[in-house]
């Protein structure tokens, strides 16, 4: 029996913090070690150029995210980890899809959608500064979903209308062509809470709430300290239940820690204690990574080597797979 393949990708236009850790990367370095599937993770630099005309910041966050993935033990003998762009087949493939694309069914996107209604808001042209990119952008995705045969796409809800559409898009595409593509399906993990921010809202780039994956001891610390928390005094019992301290805990904490910390919050310890144990258990999680990380990020020859790396492989898959395609919509050899 062939196995599952399971594919993500993480779009390169900022920098990893605690919020993507818990809630992608953990699961996908923990189930890259998996025998019984074939995952593909990817670097979605092309899908970063949609929101992000700013070239140093791709290509630092581009550099950050392959950092952060391999120092916290992404197994790349068993999983297929690239970038994007070195694939091609990718962007080719992306024609050939857009090609059997309604275009009805790109002017139903969310991301279009709400871009288009804050126009008619502002009284503006309702395409309005609104680039082909990102009109097109679920095409692209479904290309690199579709490219590799992907069965399982592990994505955040605000994901799963792409999800749907690849599969419309892959559909249209067998019904024409034959049965080439294996139809995806959104895997969303409920168990994966969204983890809160220092504010107690989602973390999130967009409400500036984040703690930076990597920060130096000292300033991871300091973050932590700043979580927003109330004014109970020691001794006075407190909730778990909306606290954002306690939830980013639990994240990190095993069963018998978070049911302790639980107590301590009855029994009401002092929030600034609490805080320390938070930070202590974060620190210890990460404290081995951030030094493989930091190794890495001063050499990234070797970041490099391995997305090359990677490409070769995932290009094994792609390069056969393409040329597959060409024929069956009639590009082919006159010889
Ligand atoms: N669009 C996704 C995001 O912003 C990232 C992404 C690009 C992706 N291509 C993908 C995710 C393919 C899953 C599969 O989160």
């Amino acid at each position: 029996m062939s196995k599952r393949t399971v594919l993500t990708g993480i779009t390169t236009s900022g920098s990893p913090h605690l919020g993507n850790y818990v809630g992608a990367i953990k699961p996908c370095v923990q189930a890259s070690h998996s025998m019984d599937v074939r995952s593909c993770y990817f670097l979605a630099d092309y899908h970063a150029l949609i929101k992000c005309r700013d070239p140093e910041r791709v290509h630092q966050s581009t550099l950050e995210i392959a950092a952060t993935w391999l120092a916290l033990g992404l197994d790349t003998d068993r999983a297929i980890f690239y970038r994007q762009s070195d694939i091609p087949e990718i962007t080719e493939l992306t024609w050939l899809l857009t090609c059997v694309t309604a275009k009805g069914l790109m002017n139903r996107a969310h991301a279009y959608k709400a871009a288009v209604q804050e126009n008619i808001e502002a009284d503006e042209d309702p395409d309005f500064g609104i680039a082909m990119g990102l009109f097109s952008y679920p095409i692209l995705m479904a290309a690199d979903i579709l490219m590799f045969n992907a069965h399982d796409v592990p994505v955040g809800k605000d994901q799963v209308q792409h999800l749907e559409m690849a599969r419309v898009i892959g559909q249209r595409f067998n019904h024409h062509f034959g049965e080439l593509f294996v139809l995806p399906e959104a895997i969303i993990d409920e168990n994966v809470a969204l983890l809160p921010g220092q504010d107690g809202r989602k973390m999130s780039k967009s409400y500036n709430n984040t703690i930076p994956l990597w920060l130096p001891e000292k300033k991871l610390r300091k973050a932590i300290m700043k979580i927003v928390t109330n004014s109970l005094e020691p001794g006075e019992p407190k909730q778990t239940a909306d606290s954002a301290l306690y939830s980013i805990y639990s994240a990190f904490a095993n069963d018998q820690q978070r049911g302790e910390m639980k107590q301590a919050f009855a029994d009401g310890i002092a929030w600034g204690a609490a805080k320390q144990q938070c930070f202590e258990l974060i620190n210890l999680e990460l404290a081995t990574a951030r030094s493989h990380y930091e190794a890495l990020m001063a050499e990234p020859e070797r970041i490099e080597q391995q997305l090359r790396a990677g490409a070769r492989k995932a290009r094994e898959i792609a390069t056969p797979f393409l040329a597959q395609l060409r024929e069956a919509v009639g590009i082919r050899s006159l010889g």
